[in-house]
């Protein structure tokens, strides 16, 4: 019922030559492969890597996204913007812009509508740090921040958008969660989303995986019913892990389900 998903984010790298290969090598590399495969190249990119998958059935995706359609906004980038790019997806709440730009939940949740609004689809990304884990704090933390991203959304809506479990703590930093514990907090999540828009809604609702992914362990989330996919950053960056990756889900059975 919920098809897997593969999301690379190259986050602030490449510029657009290295971009338009990159892409390319990845079109060669997941050929076949039944899996909904998401690149999310640095805005000055979009463009390249659009042409570049041109004919192939990757998606393409932003890293970040302004909940205003139009206006005085110096320096932002509206959904209909991304949607004239060719992006059909986009990352929103990714940690790095909560803990760096100081995105607060009130904030993503008005990305989360406008990108809906636009017709893109939001991979909302969700997790604890690692002082939260140690107080035994996660299942509050990830349940409040879901709740708050789906604050306005009808069923339809709701069910549309992607998760992404990304403990702060596993980003960029080698230390990955277990199977286990990726597929525990999907779960806690598709609970919360049952609390707020019903058993449907969550049953239909894809949640991913995050956080020093890479081709040895993709099998460990693949064979956990309650995790959808994954996104991967640092392992994204070279075609042949991100190939590695988004084969290796599919080698567990898990492609379409
Ligand atoms: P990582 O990043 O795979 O390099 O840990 C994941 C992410 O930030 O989305």
């Amino acid at each position: 019922m919920r098809k897997a998903v593969i999301a690379a984010n190259w986050k602030m790298h490449t510029v657009m030559g290295e971009a338009r290969q990159l892409a390319s090598e990845v079109v060669t590399e997941v050929k076949g492969v039944p899996v909904d495969v998401i690149l999310c190249p640095p805005f000055t990119a979009l463009a390249t890597v659009a042409s570049a998958l041109a004919g192939s059935p990757i998606h393409l995706g932003a890293q970040n996204v302004h909940w205003e359609r139009e206006g005085p906004f110096t320096g932002e980038i509206s959904p209909p913007m991304l949607v004239d790019l060719g992006c059909t997806y986009v990352l929103v709440g990714h940690s790095e812009r909560r803990q760096q730009w100081g995105e607060g939940d009130a904030e993503v949740a008005r990305k989360v509508r406008a990108s809906l609004a636009a017709g893109l689809t939001p991979i909302i990304c969700v997790g604890e740090d690692w002082p939260e884990r140690e107080r035994g704090e996660t299942q509050q933390k990830v349940a409040s921040q879901v709740r708050a991203s789906l604050d306005g959304l009808d069923a339809a809506e709701a069910a549309r958008v992607i998760f992404a479990y990304e403990p702060v703590w596993a980003i960029g930093s080698g230390r990955h969660a277990d199977g286990e514990t990726a597929a525990t907090v999907c779960g806690w999540i598709r609970e919360e989303v049952a609390i707020s828009h019903g058993d449907d809604v969550a049953r239909r609702v894809r949640t991913l995986y995050g956080g020093s992914v890479k081709p040895d362990n993709i099998g460990d989330y693949a064979r956990q019913p309650d995790v959808d996919g994954a996104l991967v950053g640092g392992a994204s960056l070279a075609a042949t892990s991100f190939g590695a990756i988004v084969r290796g889900w599919a080698a567990e059975g898990r492609a379409q389900d």
